[in-house]
């Protein structure tokens, strides 16, 4: 059974449409945007390589072309020269804007596309296929798109919001475990965030969403994609509530960049020991108990996810490092620090103007060297 979430945005409102199956029916659901035909496909290697043929005849069987745009997997994909390249290609190909993009892929993929899509001819449609659990609840659902630069992640982009979202849970079957779990952090962040039952529900049903059991799946990333579409249609442009949806990210973004944005530390790997540590430096804060913090971090960990900096492969880090990048965030304004912290479980806040030092020395305390300190 499909399922839908609408993202409430007025006149630009589409829909996430999840299930089983849905590649193999992509042409049915996507012909109704095209004003013609025709349609380009940004993809990586290894999902055209798995997923492209399913595509490219589901699409056929609706009598629309596509022309596959494709890119190194991985997160060096998201620069300039991909972005320069992908645009080169698009313009060879001569779509216009009454085609369509379809970005394919997992959050690489769906960031870089999503960017082209907004500045190719000053913008085009474009539709989401996410194939990984990561991207289909959170990052194909939203509209950010964006590349990164040597100065850090997703500091180039534009909003820009899909046609449609097509989040087939069938194709996660081809993904290692570890990716699996690493998606499975972006769901737990909403319960953290705002949803106490669903975080309760997770506690206990966490090991079967990533087993892929399909009714636990399927509750786990529809409830994630609703609290995402609910959020976004408040606030589309993260003036205030969406901010919400970066718990453990400003923590996460500092590990990923240390860490050189590869295999070492995966983005919802950095999101999860992120989120543990927005909790303990919550509950040190005293803001939020202990005990939620303690419960917080025992789910993250219950899946086999990092908490703790010296689980991770580039242990030890640097305090003053990890602060550096820390204060690049997009979310820091005039040299104040904003963090996503908690009041409770399920009760996340925004809290802006957070010292400098205070988090160096909770840095310090989490085991991070300090200043000055011998290797
Ligand atoms: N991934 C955070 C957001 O879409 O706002």
């Amino acid at each position: 059974m499909i399922q839908t979430v609408t993202v409430g945005l007025g006149e630009r409102a589409y829909e996430v449409r999840i299930g089983p199956g849905l590649i193999a029916e992509a042409g049915r659901h996507i012909r109704p945007l095209l004003k013609r035909g025709r349609t380009a496909v940004i993809s990586d290697e290894t999902v055209w390589r798995l997923h492209g043929p399913d595509l490219t005849a589901a699409l056929a069987a609706e009598g629309i072309s596509a022309s596959p745009v494709l890119v190194p997997a991985g997160e060096g994909s998201k620069s300039f020269e991909m972005l320069a390249r992908v645009s080169d290609d698009l313009l060879a190909l001569e779509l216009d804007r009454g085609d369509l993009i379809v970005a394919f892929g997992g959050g690489v993929v769906g960031d870089l596309a999503g960017f082209a899509a907004a500045i190719y001819k000053r913008g085009i449609d474009f539709v989401q296929i996410p194939t990984t659990l990561l991207a289909q609840v959170d990052s194909s659902v939203g509209g950010k798109t964006a590349i990164d630069t040597p100065r850090g992640k997703n500091l180039i982009g534009a909003f820009h919001q899909p046609r449609l979202v097509l989040a087939d849970l069938d194709v996660l079957a081809s993904l290692p475990p570890r990716e699996l779990r690493a998606g499975y952090a972006e769901i737990l962040k909403y319960g953290l965030l705002g949803d106490l039952t669903f975080f309760q529900w997770l506690e206990i049903h966490g090991q079967a969403v990533i087993d892929l059991e399909p009714d636990a799946l399927t509750h786990a990333v529809r409830r994630s994609v609703e609290m995402k579409a609910q959020i976004v249609a408040e606030d589309e442009r993260e003036a205030g509530r969406r901010a919400l949806l970066n718990l453990g990210h400003t923590f996460g973004h500092a590990l990923e960049s240390e860490s050189g944005y590869g295999d070492a530390l995966l983005h919802g790997e950095a999101v999860a020991i992120g989120m543990a540590m927005a909790f303990r430096y919550s509950a040190a804060q005293g803001l939020c108990p202990g005990q939620d913090a303690g419960r917080a971090q025992a789910a993250i960990a219950a899946v086999g996810l990092p908490v703790r900096l010296n689980e991770l492969a580039s242990h030890p880090f640097d305090g003053a490092r990890l602060l550096g990048h820390m204060a690049q965030d997009k979310k820091a304004e005039g040299g104040r620090l904003t963090f996503i912290l908690a009041r409770a479980l399920g009760e996340a806040i925004v809290a802006r103007d957070v010292e400098a030092d205070a988090i160096l020395q909770f840095l310090t305390t989490e085991g991070a060297r300090s200043a000055g300190a011998q290797a």
